[in-house]
């Protein structure tokens, strides 16, 4: 017999970005997930109830006083494996903080005892509004998982955070969640920074010394530390990927950029984790126009001078006490001996160390490493999805916490 389907309700409240909410719907129901829909009111002026049921395949409904037989009221959330609103509008952030139940969602939401996740999207103004920074922070202190939106284009001609994020990124949070189960979001109230992808140190306007991260381990720290209820600030460098949900993006290319995106974050930052592969040496001179081809002469060779150790600053000198940093070592031989010698010589609280080769670390969708922690334990990661090495770091992390 083949499992029963996750049940997933998604709710939608009356915002914009409701039409948004058909792509998520759309990915959840085709990743095996059953899905129903229970739109507000107000959602219903922006997606009509045809639609959420014709994609979803489930009867959908806005209030409590259809087929009452089978109580939906109650029924729906203390079914589901996992609630999503998205959007969440100011309104419904409100009503959730404080317990109303005048409809089907609001209803679900105090019924439901399972893992929820609120997608906020409204204009910036709603969003940094102090009632609706409380009812964020009461959900928050209360286990939900509140993405940050985004930033970008919003209703009508305004731009600003409040954007709601892709549905592929809402989609990767839900994901996450789900496999987390009934699991606490134990980042919750905490501030993450992640380093991700390569610096790329400039010898002329068109050419630069590269490395080959992909940046892809960094961003699956950054949602899964997202999806555990994280406020998370990633400094990305180079990996030209979409923006996770709920996650700060600062853009750097050089190692020096890198560095001061990162020192900035850190002065508030619970925990570091500098995934990203920052370059150990750049061009000591940057030629303002292209070096050219010179007939019959030899290229002048190119010096280098070396960049900050930026893991072994944030190691020396904490931006507060108890921060925990964690550093990566990518290493081709004597792994795990370089692995010890590293973390001595960095100090920080964590290295995961892992072998560069084929199917695995650069540009891979899986790793295989060992976390070494300063206080002499090893754990071992068997080869497996990225995401699943982040959700151990994160767990080696949690205990280390003040
Ligand atoms: C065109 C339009 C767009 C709106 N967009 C948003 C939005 O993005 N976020 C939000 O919080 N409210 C938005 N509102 C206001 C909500 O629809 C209003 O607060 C409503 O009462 C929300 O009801 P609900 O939370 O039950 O869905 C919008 C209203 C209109 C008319």
């Amino acid at each position: 017999m083949s499992e029963p389907k996750p049940k997933v309700v998604l709710g939608v409240s009356g915002g914009i970005a409701a039409y948004k909410a058909c792509e998520l719907l759309r990915r959840l129901t085709e990743s095996g997930h059953d899905v129903r829909v229970v739109p507000t009111a107000s959602a219903l002026h922006f997606v009509g109830a045809a639609t959420w049921s014709a994609l979803s395949g489930n009867p959908v409904s806005d209030q409590v006083w259809e087929d009452v037989h089978e109580v939906p009221h109650v029924r729906i959330g203390q079914a589901a494996d996992l609630v999503v609103v998205a959007p969440c509008t100011a309104d419904m952030l409100a009503k959730a903080a404080h317990g109303l139940a005048d409809d089907l969602l609001t209803n679900t939401l105090l019924t439901a005892r399972c893992p929820v996740v609120f997608a906020p999207a409204m204009h910036t103004e709603m969003w940094e509004h102090p009632a609706t920074r409380e009812n964020v922070a009461t959900l928050r202190r209360r286990g939900a998982v509140v993405i940050e939106p985004a930033v970008g284009r919003l209703t009508g001609v305004d731009t600003g955070k409040g954007r709601l994020p892709d549905p592929a990124e809402i989609f990767e949070v839900c994901r996450r969640v789900l496999a987390r189960g009934a699991a606490e979001p134990d980042l919750a109230g905490r501030h993450v920074v992640v380093s991700a992808g390569g610096t790329r140190e400039p010898l002329d306007p068109v050419r630069y010394l590269g490395n080959r991260s992909s940046g892809k381990q960094g961003y699956a720290l950054a949602r899964t530390a997202a999806a555990r209820g994280a406020r998370v600030t990633l400094v990305e460098a180079n990996t030209g990927m979409p923006d996770p949900a709920g996650v700060d993006v600062v853009r750097v290319g050089t190692a020096l950029q890198l560095r001061e995106a990162v020192l900035k974050a850190a002065a508030d930052a619970d925990v570091v984790v500098m995934a990203a592969a920052v370059a150990d040496f750049r061009p000591a001179a940057y030629a303002e126009g292209k070096i050219k081809k010179r007939e019959g002469e030899e290229p002048a060779p190119v010096a280098l001078v070396r960049n900050p150790d930026v893991l072994a600053e944030l190691s020396a000198d904490r931006a507060r006490p108890g921060q925990v940093v964690v550093g990566f070592a990518a290493e081709t031989d004597d792994v795990l001996a370089n692995g010890r010698d590293k973390l001595r010589r960095k100090g920080c609280d964590l290295l995961v160390v892992n072998e560069v080769g084929e199917r695995r670390t650069f540009g891979s969708e899986e790793n295989e490493a060992v976390v070494l922690g300063s206080d002499g334990t090893e754990t071992p990661v068997p080869h497996g999805p990225k995401e699943d090495l982040a959700d151990t770091v994160w767990d080696l992390v949690v205990p280390r916490l003040p």
